[in-house]
């Protein structure tokens, strides 16, 4: 295992514990990260049909995409120009020629113009685009829909992703169709610690009995490249130990469409600030974290195949799952762990090795937008975000 790009000299320890526990800092981190950033809501082919609907709800946001007559997809707020209702109740679903508003029951095409109020006698002009859904910005990159609620800094994710295409392109990943559909979940830890074991391999040979079976003699981190991190595992040469990826490793066929070198291959994107995107030969899927509080934070996700995906790949991913379950599972219980250390009064830290300087790079990114991270002692109370002001201030340009 190793990190490609290590510089030989660099700062080993990690962001100040007081930001874990922080919600003055998490309220920053909304601002400046999440809203700023590029968040998959899901693939075009979830909502394959006029009226079909996705939605993304996080920390008063909520997002509802949805396909229209004319076959394209977009994506507003769900939020009702009446009175503020959701138009949509449901995380996904149908609705047939309008979003109709389950409060009072003001319709919306599915091109996000106001169609029509009810008893309009008793209320002002209304003109369908300025009191339609409000758009938000969107961008479809390989079928896979994201969605920002303010601009910032990132650029698309076209041009995030265009070193990597060369990879990307065999995995027809516009053809996609959806397997289970969206998965979520919560854990008790604030959603850097997630990020944090999510950005290194140090920890495989340890803590992941089944992905160290599968592929941990090779497992390998890159540097992140504009945010993008890549990390990849080619499979163990020899038989595997555990029953699960000994069946994978067997019964995964040879897929046509991918070059030799990548039909035996895990593959993971990280893009900046908590998407993976992860491309295996039979499964292609993402997940994220989003935080609710400073230490709650949901994960969710929904994997894809292949439209055309025979019994073989579909054993295959049958199996795959299986193992990504017991990861999953163990991740979330070493981010608790290390999270629940920054409330030790034995915590001093951290110490990170090279094989963990994705989470540095990671680190460094956070600080970069917010460089109040740079403080050792958490700012007194009610001055966070002023601090935070003034140290970009005396930020020098980029
Ligand atoms: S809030 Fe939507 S119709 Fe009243
Ligand atoms: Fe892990």
């Amino acid at each position: 295992m190793s990190v490609d790009g290590v510089p030989a000299q660099w700062d080993r320890s990690g962001l100040p514990g007081w930001s874990y526990t922080s919600p003055e800092m998490l309220e920053l981190e909304k601002e400046h990260v999440f809203r700023r950033s590029w968040q998959i809501v899901g693939h075009v082919n979830d909502i394959p049909e006029s009226g079909n609907y996705m939605c993304l709800d996080f920390f008063g946001e909520r997002a509802v995409v949805v396909r229209g007559h004319d076959g394209l997809v977009r994506a507003f707020h769900n939020v009702c120009r009446h009175r503020g209702s959701r138009v949509v109740a449901e995380a996904q679903g149908q609705c047939k020629a309008a979003l109709v508003c389950p409060f009072h029951g003001w319709a919306f095409n599915l091109d996000g113009t106001l169609k029509a109020a009810p008893r309009p006698r008793h209320l002002p002009t209304l003109d369908p685009v300025q009191h339609g859904l409000k758009p938000i910005e969107m961008e479809i990159w390989c079928g896979f829909v994201f969605i920002r609620f303010k601009s910032g800094p990132q650029p698309s994710i076209a041009e995030l992703m265009e070193p990597f295409m060369p990879e990307i392109s065999h995995y027809r990943m516009d053809k996609l169709v959806p397997t289970e559909g969206f998965w979520t979940g919560s854990t008790p830890v604030n959603w850097k610690a997630v990020v944090d074991v999510d950005n290194e391999g140090y920890h495989v040979p340890i803590a992941h009995p089944g992905l160290q079976d599968l592929y941990g003699d090779h497992y390998m981190d890159e540097a992140p490249v504009n945010g993008v991190t890549r990390s990849h595992g080619r499979f163990n040469d020899g038989p595997a130990r555990l029953w699960s990826v000994q069946r994978y490793k067997t019964h995964l066929p040879e897929f046509e469409h991918l070059p030799p070198e990548q039909r035996n291959i895990w593959v993971y994107y990280g893009i900046f600030p908590s998407t993976v995107v992860y491309l295996y030969p039979e499964t292609v899927g993402f997940y994220q974290q989003f935080p609710i509080s400073e230490n709650q934070t949901v994960l969710r996700g929904a994997a894809y195949m292949q439209p055309d995906a025979d019994r073989r790949s579909k054993l295959a991913r049958y199996l795959s799952t299986r193992i990504d379950r017991d990861t999953t599972k163990e991740d979330v219980q070493l981010t608790i762990w290390s999270c629940e250390a920054t409330k030790s009064s034995g915590y001093d830290g951290i110490i990170l090795s090279d094989l963990e300087y994705g989470v540095r790079a990671y680190h460094d990114m956070l600080r970069n937008l917010m460089p109040v991270l740079n403080e050792d002692e958490a700012p007194p109370p009610g001055t966070l975000a002023q601090m935070n002001e003034q140290l970009i201030g005396q930020s020098p340009s980029p």
